[in-house]
């Protein structure tokens, strides 16, 4: 089951009803100036999530999560880490139990000039109550070392680490989506599908609903599919909802590119002309 509906994220999540969602992922407006904000106001954002909270958290099922994803707001080189105004939201709610704060982190983005340039975001996960879904062998990831042994004990000489391999940790280094990105749309904030893929198979019972109430070009949706799951999503603005049917449709045809969770991150080789310093540069490089 796919639903994308074009809609306000509050009047969706009175409709789906109680404990409807096994897992919510989302990245809500950051109030920043883009087309689809309303404000650029930090006060709207802590505003937006405090009237928000009671359908979001009724919605999940008890033992399911909620994976909200943030970064900083800036104005005139001033941070605001918006993951703190979540948490100060978030935690007030006593059923609501902080997992994880996942750090993003990829290469690419503006270059700035009065402050070190910013590098990632931020993923905080709660669950519902105290026993929650998790299925960590789903998400592993391979070992630095897998060939090390116990050097003691009952153990010693057998393997020491997990054959399915390592935990993933809670710093994740997926490219973001940027133009060239496979994943790209018109929408101008997208997250990459392998975010929200993680998620899913780590969170999210087989078969399960998979929801996002600001759904945008519709990674979410794509990673729920992806992984056998249902979804129900929306947006107010027509032309993404519209951008993320397509995609779903795409996908289902088998025409949509998407950048696989476990693809290594691009290393460019020595024989690329752009990994080379330019010839102008050598005589001011130090010696
Ligand atoms: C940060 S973007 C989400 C991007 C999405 N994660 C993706 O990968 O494409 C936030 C989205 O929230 C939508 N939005 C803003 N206010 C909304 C509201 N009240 N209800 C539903 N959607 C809303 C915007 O149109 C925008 O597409």
């Amino acid at each position: 089951m796919v639903d994308i509906l074009h809609m306000d994220a509050a009047c969706f999540l009175r409709d789906l009803g109680e404990d409807a969602a096994d897992l919510v992922i989302s990245s809500p407006p950051y109030f920043m100036g883009k087309e689809y904000d309303s404000s650029v106001c930090v006060a709207d954002f802590l505003a937006a999530h405090k009237q928000l909270l009671p359908s979001l958290v009724r919605t999940v099922k008890p033992g399911g999560s909620i994976c909200w994803q943030v970064g900083s707001h800036v104005k005139n080189n001033v941070v605001v880490p918006l993951d703190a105004l979540v948490y100060s939201v978030f935690s007030e709610c006593e059923d609501l139990k902080l997992r994880n704060r996942i750090v993003w982190t990829y290469q690419h983005g503006a270059h700035c000039r009065q402050r070190f340039s910013g590098r990632h975001e931020t993923v905080l996960w709660f669950t519902k109550g105290d026993h929650y879904n998790f299925n960590l062998d789903a998400v592993r990831v391979p070992q630095k070392y897998p060939g090390k042994r116990h050097y003691k004990g009952m153990k010693r000489g057998q393997p020491s680490g997990n054959p399915l391999g390592k935990n993933p940790g809670d710093v994740w280094d997926i490219p973001n989506v940027k133009a060239g990105h496979v994943e790209k749309t018109e929408h101008p904030c997208q997250f990459p599908v392998a975010l929200a893929q993680r998620f899913v198979r780590a969170l999210c019972p087989p078969g399960g609903l998979v929801v996002d109430p600001y759904l945008g070009s519709g990674s979410t949706g794509v990673a729920a599919v992806l992984e056998g799951c249902g979804f129900s999503g929306c947006d107010l603005e027509e032309r993404y909802v519209a951008i993320a049917r397509k995609r779903i449709e795409n996908l289902r045809l088998g025409l949509l590119k998407t950048r696989p969770l476990d693809r290594p991150i691009h290393v460019p080789s020595i024989n690329d002309s752009v990994a080379r310093v330019p010839s102008e540069w050598i005589s001011s490089l130090p010696k």
